[in-house]
């Protein structure tokens, strides 16, 4: 466990004991080795509230606190306390790393995923996945209670337009699979857009699915049916815990959103623009500087995706009890989510304490830097590309004897792609290139696998590895010590700012701490309590590596 909370509140304790003010010290990890491991700019802000000199304040500060059994201050430049950790709180922070963080209370709601019923999914919801089933993961760690929402798109007009296209083809739905969907909406697009008698028909066909008639509804369902096991099949090659359970697809809020345009509009909150039933908010403007509404409800009497998201909102509001509701969805769609929000508040929905946030995500590029198309111009389909990399990773693994190759291909290749995924700020670009992903140095996937899996080979070879971590001399080893000590607080981070980045950064930290320390520390050649501690401490660093690589949704091969 990291020493800062008992060295910020001990820090706290006694500026209130010496100068009657409540501050936190705000702990940094220390910018140069020579500032020792934190750094803290308390006595400058006290000083300044007092009117009296930063050094005086700090020298004063560091005999009141009394830190001397944790660790060595001292205080540098025009009053910064530089705190060096003594040996034993390094080793104690490693000794003592929990399973987990106390459970807090809270209810954190993630919508993720989303892929739509009759079309593949894409890289799109590739990233969607792999940042929401990280951030799940990240998030039940740190003590939340998570539900995930996978608000699947499986409602609409296109679905009247396809059960008329079956009908009028007279082809069952049995037996199609998602390509062969996506054929289908395009022949009925085309026949729709062509032949005014059968866009009546399909007019028709979405008032009868949306009313239940049992036939339109039975053909529906096949569709999303055969829609949801192709995606449960993606997920399991992913590797995602996601399983049907966990789809509230926007069919499920139908019956609700003829009560969420009476509520809005008994709260004054609906115009008629149009024929539409729109909301006007204050503060939404189009780039001519007009007005930019929130269509509830259509002209034609159909509502839309907007209706569904503010249903969706009450529900997790009001039965799942979110204290928190996370969307996983790209960048496109931030004015959309921003309205929701706004006008879920406006109708009293999502109350202040609750949080709604929209965690967008960039767009993956192709090698010539443009969004990701097959080299026809389609789209690309997340399968094939999972089936690449996997197939990427075997051919790099091919010389190994003794492994399980199938399985490790697996856990590298799609390792690989989630940790190209997840390792830079969620909101860039990114180019979707292989090479780069599978590569073993650099800040990879494969890297941190790799680091992991030579551990458990030492570790191995050393028989046991059951002692503490006693000695900690070197200061290679004291910076690995300073960094697992720091996990908690790096998935904390990740949990508050949802940016999965922090906690790849952090890995890639311990990692090359690892390599420092391999260079200037032998562990199965070293003797006595050093020997003990060593290997203590890289039985520690093997746990790190693999309870983060979970939590990114990755698996830690035992050899590769
Ligand atoms: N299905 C949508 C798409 O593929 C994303 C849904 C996002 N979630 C939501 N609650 N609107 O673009």
């Amino acid at each position: 466990m990291s020493a800062v909370p008992v060295l910020s509140a001990r820090l706290t304790a006694a500026a209130t004991a010496a100068f009657g003010l409540t501050v936190d010290p705000e702990l940094r990890a220390a910018t140069k080795p020579e500032f020792g491991h934190f750094q803290t700019s308390v006595a400058l802000r006290l000083a300044k509230q007092l009117g009296r000199a930063p050094r005086q304040i700090a020298e004063q500060l560091v005999a009141q606190a009394q830190l001397d059994d944790m660790c060595t201050l001292d205080v540098a430049g025009p009053g910064f306390i530089n705190l060096t950790l003594l040996p034993s709180t390094l080793a104690a922070g490693v000794n003592e790393l929990p399973e987990s963080l106390p459970r807090n209370g809270r209810t954190v709601v993630v919508d993720y995923s989303q892929p739509n019923v009759a079309k593949q999914m894409h890289v799109g919801h590739l990233r969607s996945t792999v940042i929401g089933d990280a951030l799940c993961n990240v998030l039940a760690y740190a003590g939340y209670e998570v539900v995930r929402q996978n608000h699947v798109g499986d409602w609409g007009t296109q679905f009247g337009m396809m059960v008329e296209q079956l009908l009028a083809e007279g082809t069952p739905a049995e037996g199609l699979d998602l390509e062969a969907m996506q054929q289908l909406y395009q022949r009925s697009r085309r026949h729709f857009d062509s032949d005014p008698a059968f866009a009546d028909l399909s007019r028709r066909r979405v008032v009868l699915l949306q009313s239940g008639d049992p036939q339109t509804r039975g053909i529906w369902q096949q569709l999303v049916d055969i829609s949801l096991s192709e995606f449960d099949r993606v997920y399991t090659l992913l590797g995602s815990p996601l399983t049907q359970a966990d789809v509230v697809g926007e069919s499920a809020y139908n019956a609700d959103l003829p009560g969420i345009v009476d509520d809005l509009r008994a709260a004054g909150l609906l115009t008629e623009s149009e024929g539409a039933q729109c909301a006007f908010l204050d503060g939404f403007t189009g780039r001519d500087g007009s007005p930019l509404p929130v269509i509830v409800r259509k002209s034609d009497g159909g509502f839309g995706y907007s209706a569904t998201d503010l249903a969706a909102v009450r529900h997790r509001v009001r039965d799942l009890r979110a204290d928190r509701i996370v969307y996983v969805v790209d960048h496109r769609q931030s004015l959309h989510f921003q309205q929701i929000f706004a006008l879920a508040r406006a109708a009293d929905w999502l109350p202040e304490t609750t949080t709604a946030e929209h965690v967008a995500f960039g767009t993956v590029l192709g090698p010539d830097g443009k969004p990701f198309k097959t080299r026809d111009g389609g789209t690309v389909y997340l399968v094939s590309l999972l089936d690449a990399a996997v197939e990427r990773a075997a051919t790099l693994l091919a010389d190994l004897e003794g492994i399980d190759r199938d399985a490790v291909a697996r856990a590298v290749g799609i390792g690989a792609v989630k940790y190209a995924d997840l390792s830079s700020d969620r909101t860039n670009d990114y180019v979707f290139d292989l090479d780069r992903m599978v590569a073993m140095t650099g800040n990879t996937g494969p890297y941190l696998q790799y680091a992991h899996a030579r551990l458990t080979r030492l570790l191995t070879k050393a028989g046991t590895a059951d002692g503490k971590v006693t000695v900690l001399q070197e200061p290679a080893e004291q910076r690995l010590a300073l960094l697992l000590a720091g996990f908690d607080d790096a998935v904390l981070q990740v949990a508050e700012t949802l940016q999965p980045h922090r906690l790849c950064t952090y890995l890639y930290d311990v990692a090359t701490a690892l390599s420092a320390f391999y260079e200037s520390c032998p562990v199965l050649t070293s003797d006595g309590e050093t020997r003990t501690s060593r290997l203590a401490l890289c039985a520690a660093t093997r746990g790190v590596l693999h309870d983060g690589l979970a939590l990114l949704g990755m698996t830690a091969p035992d050899a590769m």
